[in-house]
């Protein structure tokens, strides 16, 4: 059923209280294809509300995508592939997938958002993507409302980024992902030295795929708000990567600049070290601010405008900027 002038508030992690012309919540494809055939109007589609600021109330019709199912499909020797629907929360799949004692998705646990939106930034954490156990998806096309079957290839994903990010961006709603998942000789990824210190910590001499995730949950606690307590969207801009040179004409001003190699030319900076260094780490501005344990998180202590928190980070752009000489990219959906 449509709803009229609807706060979405409770629909994004923010917590920014905007409201939709329009706003209708669907739990089945056929009531997708029916709402967006009888709705010619403007149109936002959103899953868990985990990656966007609303700075502004929202014209058209919000669809609210709550599809939900799990299916166990092909199994091969070492790995089994499952089907998730869109609206299935990201972290409970995970949860689902630890118990069923499958591998390779223990590294994302505790991600805020959707299953169906995950693909869009290529979800990522601890050395893992979402590209690393992905098979394909299902998305209706918004134009035919025909669905079409988008493979690993045809998604071009990259570093927070795929295809649903840049070139088909705004015509297609994704409804169904596909993962391969090992059953057997699980392939641990605990290269991340935070892992293997909280593996330590936790007194784990042969980890599990579900140690792991526990190690991960610890880490993410300790360092991110639970955006059930204090709304944010996680990291709120791109880790920048820039060219050696730069990266060098850097080092020799800030010597311990924290730093990783992406190839031979370039390097990528975390943002929060950028951010904490120009001196806005654990700032408040009244009802918003930037979080106290990881500066690249910027959080909303209540009642605070999508436009203040906007303003904030162009803030901490130019601040960046003009310090470093380096341009800061949202990772977040400005809306
Ligand atoms: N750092 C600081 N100060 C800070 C925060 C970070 O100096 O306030 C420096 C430290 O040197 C630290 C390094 O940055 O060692 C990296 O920090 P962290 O491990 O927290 O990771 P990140 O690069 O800040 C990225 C992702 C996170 C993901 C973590 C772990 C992006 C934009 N963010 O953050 O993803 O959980 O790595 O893999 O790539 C998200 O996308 O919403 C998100 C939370």
């Amino acid at each position: 059923m449509i709803q009229q002038h609807i706060s979405l508030k409770p629909y994004n992690t923010f917590d920014i209280d905007v409201k939709a012309e329009s706003f209708v919540s669907v739990k089945t494809l056929e009531d997708l294809t029916v709402v967006l055939k009888t709705n010619p109007k403007k149109l936002l589609v959103i899953g868990g509300g985990s990656n966007m600021l609303f700075t502004k109330d929202i014209e058209g019709l919000v669809v609210h995508l709550d599809l939900k199912g799990i299916e166990i499909g092909e199994k091969s020797k070492k790995t089994t592939r499952v089907k998730v629907a869109a609206g299935e929360n990201w972290h409970d799949f995970v949860l689902w997938s630890l118990q069923q004692n499958l591998g390779g998705l223990e590294n994302l646990s505790l991600i805020p958002g959707n299953v169906g939106t995950a693909p869009i930034q290529n979800i990522g954490a601890y050395g893992v993507e979402l590209k690393d156990t992905f098979v394909e998806c299902e998305a209706m096309n918004l134009h035919t409302l025909e669905i079409e079957t988008f493979s690993k290839a045809d998604c071009k994903f990259d570093y927070r980024n795929s295809i649903f990010k840049s070139e088909v961006k705004g015509q297609y709603i994704i409804v169904s992902v596909t993962f391969e998942l090992t059953h057997t000789d699980h392939k641990l990824k605990t290269s991340y030295g935070v892992i293997n210190d909280e593996l330590k910590k936790m007194n784990v001499k042969s980890p599990t795929i579900q140690h792991v995730s526990k190690a991960v949950i610890a880490i993410r606690q300790s360092k991110l708000p639970d955006p059930k307590r204090l709304g944010n969207s996680g990291s709120f801009f791109k880790n920048p990567v820039v060219t050696v040179s730069k990266f060098k004409e850097l080092q020799s001003q800030f010597p311990n600049i924290p730093h990783y190699p992406v190839s031979e030319q370039e390097i990528k900076i975390p943002a929060g070290w950028l951010i904490e260094t120009a001196g806005f780490k654990g700032k408040n501005f009244g009802n918003y601010g930037v979080h106290k344990n990881q500066a690249l998180v910027l959080v909303n202590y209540g009642g605070a405008k999508g436009k203040d928190i906007l303003n904030l980070s162009q803030t901490i752009q130019k601040a960046i900027d003009t310090i470093f000489g380096i341009p800061l990219e949202a990772e977040v959906n400005i809306l």
